[in-house]
């Protein structure tokens, strides 16, 4: 997939289908919409008035132009009231009228850059939230089908009328397709069945892709593990035959400054012996959404040269009951010197994060930043619409907010009162890795924190948001790709030495 930038007028562009968008309560069509309109003798005015157009967020309505203008296709997408339309709505609606683009079987797409003469958004920001979303749209994963789509989309055209601001948009238009492909990726191996998408696997794709990029990679196996004396991580990985990876990645970036990244990476989760039910292990091929958040945005870190020194750690192994497996009861000792009680061993995010979290300390980083698909208790908090956050740090939780709007992703604040920790303590070791029913979000999410010591660490529990179980205009199902972008925008916040307004 090309993206281009073209300045021009939207109704002259030789395309498949133009996209052009219409706010709810709009009475006349106006900037770009407004120009088709008229080029078209009036037919989008016409739908408006007849109250046809559908201009609530993502709906899209499809127009033959019958050779009036080069293009033979216009799809108006809905913007919603005008007062909501930020990064994230654009994102959602431009991926709208990618996904009915879809349908159609175009190769060529023209957009115009939605929201740009609205003041919420700078017209950069617009611009590339309108490429990121379009790019995130045409997403599909078809790695499994026996016949692959006929026509691949091959071109999407971001039209501008006024050249100096298309001159403007090259920066914003650039990091949006290298953010959007990298999401496109973490989706494709979230998506992935866990036959395919072992450890080891993912740890040679990782390897790849890693050094593609000029990221240093090192992948710690299970020798490694055992001289690192990692027993919380390797007792997970104790009951599958197929062996963990810890997956290491450096970004040199630059600067006096360490982030570290640490993502979940269970390619498959069944609970182990205790064991989940079948509903509830259906799609735990996707326990591995967090790593994929952290390997799609080291890649890109790297391909933006963003100017901040950042390692990306993915602990990477199945949990799973075969004969060998850890059994309720077992105390392990981890990397850091704290035992811990293994009363529930479906609660085994967190046993590799406390391993890989004490590794990433050995970078010496400035911060340590998790994401993980950690607890169901997440989602009963906050669905799908929201990952949880959590943090032993003010203002570095500050920065997860703002890198998340900035991206386009919804994250909320779990409160971290010390009191919660007492829920973790064990009668037989210095922690239990359950907490009970009340605040299952916070107390596994304080579990990990425990392996941050004093460090500024900032947690994302994505359960809830990794994965897309209901067909939507936006999205259909399948792995989101959550992360890549909210860690990307941070890593890129943190370099500048932290930006105060949220634009
Ligand atoms: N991977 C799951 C959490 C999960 C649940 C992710 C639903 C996505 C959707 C995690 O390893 C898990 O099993 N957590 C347990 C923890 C409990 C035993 C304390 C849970 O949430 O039930
Ligand atoms: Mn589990
Ligand atoms: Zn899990």
């Amino acid at each position: 997939m090309e993206t281009k930038l073209l300045t021009g007028q939207i109704q002259e562009v030789a395309a498949d289908a133009l996209v052009v968008g219409c706010h709810e309560g709009a009475e006349r069509l106006t900037g770009a919409a407004g120009a088709v309109d008229r080029a078209l003798n009036g037919a989008l005015s016409e739908l408006l008035v007849s109250g046809e157009l559908g201009t609530k967020p993502g709906e899209v309505t499809l127009l033959h132009t019958l050779g009036r203008i080069v293009a033979p296709r216009v799809l108006v997408v809905g913007l919603g009231p005008p007062g909501d339309l930020d990064g994230r709505r654009v994102r959602e609606v431009a991926a709208a009228a990618a996904r009915t683009f879809l349908r159609l079987r175009g190769r060529r797409l023209a957009t115009v850059a939605h929201g740009a003469r609205e003041g919420g958004l700078t017209p950069e920001q617009a611009a590339g939230a309108t490429v990121e979303g379009t790019l995130l749209g045409l997403y599909r994963f078809s790695e499994y089908k026996q016949d692959p789509r006929a026509v691949e989309p091959e071109t999407l055209l971001l039209v501008e009328r006024d050249p100096k601001r298309a001159a403007a948009y090259g920066g914003e238009v650039a990091a949006a397709q290298v953010l959007a492909r990298r999401t496109n990726e973490a989706r494709s191996l979230v998506n992935r069945p866990a036959r395919d998408l072992t450890p080891g696997a993912l740890a040679a794709l990782a390897r790849q892709a890693a050094e593609g990029v000029g990221l240093e990679v090192q992948v710690l196996e299970r020798e490694d593990l055992e001289r690192l004396g990692m027993q919380a991580f390797l007792g997970v990985a104790r009951g599958s035959a197929e062996p963990p990876r810890m997956i290491v990645l450096r970004h040199r970036g630059g600067g006096a400054k360490t982030l570290a990244l640490v993502g979940k990476g269970l390619t498959f989760d069944s609970g182990g012996l205790s064991l989940k039910t079948a509903e509830g292990m259906e799609d735990m091929k996707t326990d591995m959404a967090g790593g994929a958040a952290v390997l799609g945005a080291m890649l890109a870190l790297a391909e933006l040269a963003v100017p901040l020194e950042v390692v990306g750690i993915i602990p990477a192994t199945e949990n799973m009951p075969g004969g060998r497996a850890q059994k309720p009861g077992d105390v392990v000792r981890t990397a850091a010197g704290k035992t811990v009680e293994v009363a529930n061993t479906d609660a085994e995010g967190r046993l590799v994060l406390a391993d890989a979290l004490h590794h990433a300390r050995s970078f010496a980083p400035d911060w340590i930043v998790d994401i993980a698909t950690l607890t169901g208790a997440c989602v009963v908090a906050l669905g799908h619409q929201a990952a949880g956050l959590l943090a032993n740090d003010d203002e570095l939780a500050r920065k997860v907010r703002l890198a998340a709007e900035r991206a386009g992703e919804r994250v909320w604040p779990l409160p971290a009162y010390p009191e919660y920790k007492e829920q973790l303590k064990s009668e037989v070791a210095d922690l239990k890795n359950i907490g009970g029913r009340p605040a299952g979000a916070i107390t596994g999410g304080l579990f990990v924190g425990e392996f941050a010591g004093e460090l500024p660490w900032a947690h994302l529990d994505i359960a809830g948001t990794a994965w897309n179980a209901k067909e939507r205009a936006s999205q259909g199902v399948g792995a989101t790709g959550t992360g890549v972008r909210t860690l990307v925008r941070l890593a890129q916040l943190l370099a500048e030495g932290g930006a105060e307004d949220g634009r």
